[in-house]
């Protein structure tokens, strides 16, 4: 973040003030950080109110199409007919499914059942079972804004340890949440995460992590969830981020298809579950975009 910019020439942030009226006490604010030796966030990935709009209405679209997947999933389906039900309400609404062909990606949604981690394709061969957990995961790219969030739902009668796991990773989520605001760090919302998975028992994925979305759909910073309060990067109000730990019954380890290349299981075969929502750093704390 060079910054070069004179104190009456207009503020990078595109407001149209001069700098020395916008965000020059914030650049000073952040540059003691980085000389305290943090990670702190680049210009590029703070959000103006403009775009921040913008992603605010591709959220909506991706709420939506999630609410639409709670009132039609049920025991019997196949994940294709999941898929099926997003692309058709994602083109409803206007949008366009953000995975679909993102790296090879042959879906518009990610279906990730009981051992899978996470990136689960949709096939007609995969049928909802009885006793099932899974994890339906939707973005959405609506006028050029990104919108990433996903639920957990469980068919039919689901074990009591299953059924703990869901809870306690939407547990895990919302703790973290509370810790997000200006001007502390993303491991404080790291750490509260992976300290409640912990306290249950279980494990937190460390590979796969979340990310800035917005603008692109996998943007700075990476998210982990097993990060340490006080450490990685510095959050200021206009950053946008996923929480989405994926939380373990048994070991933290997973590995991924050697046929699809997509779809990670957990290394034991036990269950795993995610949530996930888009969290805008506010001046006085957070707000919640999607979920
Ligand atoms: N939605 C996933 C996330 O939370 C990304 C899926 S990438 C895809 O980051 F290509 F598998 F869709
Ligand atoms: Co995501």
């Amino acid at each position: 973040m060079a910054n070069k910019i004179g104190r009456n020439d207009p503020c990078w942030c595109g407001s149209g003030k001069k700098y020395k009226k916008c965000h020059e006490e914030f650049d000073d604010r952040i540059a003691i950080y980085r000389s305290e030796g943090h990670i702190v966030p680049d210009h590029s990935i703070i959000k103006t109110p403009e775009q921040i709009e913008g992603i605010r209405e591709s959220c909506k679209i991706n709420i939506a199409v999630l609410d639409y997947v709670a009132e039609n999933i049920r025991e019997g389906m196949t994940t294709q007919e999941i898929d099926d039900l997003v692309s058709q309400k994602t083109a409803e609404l206007g949008g366009i499914p953000a995975p679909l062909n993102y790296e090879g990606y042959p879906k518009s949604v990610c279906t990730s059942i009981n051992e899978v981690v996470c990136h689960g394709i949709p096939s007609d061969k995969v049928v909802l079972k009885d006793g099932d957990i899974i994890n339906v995961d939707v973005s959405t790219i609506y006028k050029g804004y990104f919108s990433d969030s996903s639920r957990m739902f469980c068919i039919g009668n689901v074990s009591p340890e299953k059924k703990k796991l869901v809870e306690v990773v939407k547990e895990c989520v919302e703790l973290g949440l509370e810790k997000v605001k200006p001007w502390t760090f993303l491991g404080d919302m790291g750490q509260a995460v992976n300290d409640h998975a912990k306290a249950n028992g279980y494990s937190v994925v460390r590979e796969i992590g979340g990310h800035g979305v917005g603008l692109e759909f996998h943007e700075d910073p990476w998210v982990s969830y097993v990060s340490k309060a006080g450490e990685e990067m510095l959050l200021v109000p206009g950053m946008i981020f996923t929480i989405e730990p994926m939380v373990n019954m048994g070991t933290h380890r997973v590995y991924v298809d050697k046929e699809d290349n997509w779809t990670i299981y957990t290394a034991d075969k036990k269950p795993s579950a995610q949530w996930e929502i888009m969290v805008l750093v506010t001046e006085d704390g957070h707000e919640v975009l999607a979920y």
